[in-house]
């Protein structure tokens, strides 16, 4: 996997996604013509991970304006910044992504439908670029937290694939592997869907970095053993106090890290922060399809007919679990509502 991977393509007036349900049996793209083929690529998690689900919808938008009568615009974009927008509640990307889009449409809707598609595209390439720059800035941080040799769990995959390019919690490790330490990983499965054990696990083998796929409840009993020398997460919304939410178990990972002394680590880019949120009690949690946990891909069913199963899709870690949150900005220390405040100002001033 080359510096240049994004599962994320913007070709021929539309865009394409790697879809990501099917990695890594099969490696195929998405043709999105319309809104509706972002949302359901969305929704179904064929284009998935904080990132990638902002970018995804600022290209989204464009695709709902394109071509369309000049009388029609003002309509066509707002519906369907709203209609992505509503597509999942818990990232705060996507919001961050649609926001800016609604920013660029309010400068440019006097200028006819042409010149709003170019500005709404300038700004989805803007975004990709920012992103995977940050990535790569963090990765740069988050790697002097690693001791060569560092056996290092992740939850989920907050990789190249989540994040449009690079990677965030993937990226720090991949950043201190390409600096020289030789690190391992304890990638835990992430049930129900499994990002861990498909996506990964499809990453790192590419990127040629050593990795065991543990089962999620497995990692306390690994931690015992004093196996693990570091975590770090991904997130999808980090409040202003530092609380994250990310992938379900991600919180139970963090719980075991305090008990066993192990630092657990939050990577994510400041486009993960959300300053109105002010504490993680105010974080909206995805709750998804039951057929999820009663299913496995939903390719076999694990339990009887009619079995009812709870699937939130995150959980939010406090903010006094985390050693330290790792920005494209630095290395963030507690208290967090100080530190973040100041990445904020520092980031404005650049
Ligand atoms: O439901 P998903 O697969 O979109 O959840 C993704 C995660 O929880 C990631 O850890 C998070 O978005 C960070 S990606 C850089």
């Amino acid at each position: 996997m080359d510096k240049t991977f994004s599962p994320i393509l913007w070709e021929d007036n539309h865009l394409k996604l790697l879809d990501q349900t099917k990695l890594p049996s099969e490696e195929i793209w998405l043709d999105c013509t319309t809104p509706q083929h972002v949302a359901d690529a969305i929704l179904c998690l064929a284009v998935r991970g904080a990132p990638s689900i902002g970018v995804a919808a600022a290209y989204g938008v464009i695709l709902g304006v394109q071509g369309v009568a000049e009388s029609e615009l003002e309509n066509a974009f707002h519906d369907t910044a709203s209609f992505l927008e509503g597509t999942r509640p818990t990232a705060v990307n996507l919001r961050w992504a649609i926001e800016q889009g609604r920013q660029v449409f309010a400068k440019t809707s006097n200028q006819g439908t042409q010149a709003v598609c170019d500005a709404l595209l300038d700004l989805a390439h803007r975004l990709k670029a920012q992103e995977i720059a940050s990535c790569q800035q963090m990765g740069q941080f988050g790697s002097e937290l690693f001791d060569d040799g560092n056996r290092v769990l992740t939850h989920c995959n907050a990789g190249a694939l989540a994040t449009v390019g690079y990677g965030t919690a993937l990226g720090v490790i991949r950043a201190a592997w390409e600096n020289g330490k030789k690190v391992e990983v304890w990638v835990d499965e992430t049930r129900p869907l499994l990002q861990g054990a498909r996506l990964n696990s499809w990453e790192l083998k590419q990127l040629g970095i050593p990795f065991h796929v543990i089962p999620d409840n497995s990692a306390g009993a690994i931690m015992s053993r004093g196996w693990v020398d570091r975590i770090v997460v991904g997130a999808d919304r980090i409040a202003a106090n530092g609380d994250a939410a990310n992938k379900i178990g991600t919180y139970s990972v963090a719980v075991l890290a305090q008990h066993h002394n192990v630092p657990f680590y939050v990577a994510a880019p400041l486009s993960t922060i959300d300053l109105d949120t002010a504490t993680g009690a105010d974080i909206p949690i995805e709750e998804r399809n039951p057929d999820e946990v009663t299913n496995i891909l939903g390719q076999q069913q694990i339990t009887p007919d009619d079995t009812l199963a709870m699937n939130l899709a995150f959980d939010v870690t406090p903010n006094d679990l985390i050693a330290a949150i790792i920005t494209e900005m630095g290395v963030l220390k507690p208290p967090y509502t100080e530190s973040i405040k100041d990445a904020f100002e520092r980031a404005q001033s650049n």
